[in-house]
């Protein structure tokens, strides 16, 4: 399936110079979102995930449904402030911007083994936060799915000692 048809890509969105990959086309057709979330299981179905983790929003996105298309559960990753209980924070620079990035302290169990999904790889900057709060959690991080990997901002080098899927490149 060529899924790119379906993404918009906006230019100067959120700032100038950037070409904001619009995923909400694609999200807006019900047969293409459900066949795209199913490839992206099927990346981790060999690989015995026991949990899917993504940091929000669109990580919720594209982690959500894939964690109900595998059975298993989701663990959200969110910014500060938003996680009621006591949290592990990480600090992190994304592609326009910087933040930290919490995740709830015990939501993964030592040894568990762990997809981590969002909807886009830019620096990478955002996926090695939450790579390194799901290891210090005692995680495993067995699988990293995106939906699109922008591949001239060279985040997958900040990768390379895992396994990456993206359903899109640009
Ligand atoms: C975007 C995107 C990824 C991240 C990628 O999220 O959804 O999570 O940036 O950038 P990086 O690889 O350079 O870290 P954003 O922080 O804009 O949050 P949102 O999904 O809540 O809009």
């Amino acid at each position: 399936m060529d899924y790119k048809q379906y993404v918009t890509v906006v230019e100067n969105f959120p700032k100038e110079g950037i070409r904001f990959k619009d995923i909400t086309t694609l999200m807006e057709n019900g047969p293409v979102y459900k066949q795209a979330i199913e490839e992206m299981a099927d990346f981790a179905a060999d690989k015995n995930i026991d949990v899917v983790v993504g940091p929000e929003a669109r990580g919720f996105v594209v982690g959500c449904p894939i964690a109900v298309q595998m059975g298993i559960g989701f663990v959200p990753v969110r910014k500060a402030g938003k996680l009621p209980r006591a949290v592990l924070e990480v600090d992190y620079g994304l592609e326009y911007g910087k933040d930290s990035l919490n995740i709830h302290k015990g939501s993964i169990k030592p040894g568990q083994r762990v997809l981590i999904t969002d909807d886009l790889l830019a620096t990478g900057g955002t996926i090695e936060a939450t790579i390194k709060m799901v290891e210090e959690l005692g995680g495993v991080v067995a699988g990293i799915a995106f939906m699109i990997e922008l591949s001239y901002l060279n985040g997958k080098d900040r990768l390379k000692q895992y396994e990456v899927f993206s359903l899109m490149t640009y």
